[in-house]
């Protein structure tokens, strides 16, 4: 690897630990305005300090990114359909392309650049091949590229889908992929040769958040792109602190939730 992908890659994920806690903020790019991002600078002020990596569209970063914060930048490239999208009464949020160029990717100094894959899906293989052009550009320039696996409505969040999915990304070349947690992770894993991040999902109570994380991490993630389940909470600091000592310090549960129970009072 060469040496701007790897520094790249250790800016993200701490090479003390091998792990990483990234922050995602990136709902708005087909979600619209997401409950907790409305106004996203404030929202995320006081949560950049502790995150490893933010994970964000362009159009967020500039406007609400003060460029001296010295935090990473996950961003996200692709886009191009919405919530409401529609293919003849059908989802079409799979129809997706890559929305920002890779220069304007290495304008923005991201650390990483990311897209999402749809597999199984109609858009399939576009959605791979963005991932491969991705990959491709990422390689000439040493940006690492991160596989986000989408999961339509119509497939199941199993060992078996997820599986294959993040084998696909890893087969095609991503340095990192993110995924849902599910049972018998830790086979996942074992069939997965690049680091995996769990996203958090809709937002749940707070101590169930931490034990996924703790689930996750257990069996081998190499850390979290946490969302929802850390900006829509009460205490969003107190949260993303004791995800953090799941993912970098190994913390149990009951210690992590130690941190955030107080707060939610
Ligand atoms: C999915 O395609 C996007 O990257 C989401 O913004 C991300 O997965 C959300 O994270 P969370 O599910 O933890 O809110």
């Amino acid at each position: 690897m060469d040496w701007g992908m790897a520094n790249r890659l250790n800016r993200m994920i701490d090479p003390q630990t091998g792990k990483i806690v990234m922050l995602a903020v990136d709902h708005g790019y087909f979600l619209g305005p997401t409950s907790g991002l409305e106004r996203l600078g404030a929202t995320i002020e006081p949560l950049l300090d502790h995150a490893d990596a933010l994970m964000l569209t362009r159009g967020a970063l500039r406007r609400w990114v003060d460029p001296a914060r010295r935090v990473p930048v996950m961003l996200r490239m692709s886009g191009g359909t919405s919530i409401v999208s529609n293919d003849n009464g059908a989802s079409a949020l799979s129809n997706e392309s890559l929305a920002v160029s890779i220069d304007d990717a290495l304008r923005l100094n991201a650390s990483g650049i990311t897209c999402s894959i749809f597999v199984g899906t109609e858009h399939e293989r576009q959605t791979l091949e963005n991932l491969t052009d991705l990959i491709d550009a990422g390689q000439h320039y040493g940006l690492p590229v991160m596989a986000v696996t989408a999961v339509g409505r119509e497939m199941v969040r199993d060992l078996r889908y997820l599986g294959l999915c993040t084998r696909i990304a890893a087969e095609l070349g991503a340095h990192i992929v993110k995924t849902y947690y599910c049972e018998g992770f830790e086979k996942l894993i074992e069939a997965t040769p690049v680091p995996v991040v769990i996203a958090g999902g809709k937002k749940i109570p707070e101590r169930e958040a931490l034990e996924l994380a703790h689930r996750a991490i257990s069996a081998g993630a190499a850390g979290v792109d946490m969302g929802r389940n850390i900006f829509q909470s009460r205490a969003p600091v107190a949260m993303i602190r004791a995800v953090r000592a799941i993912v970098h310090q190994g913390a149990g549960v009951d210690d992590a939730w130690s941190l955030v129970a107080g707060e939610l009072e």
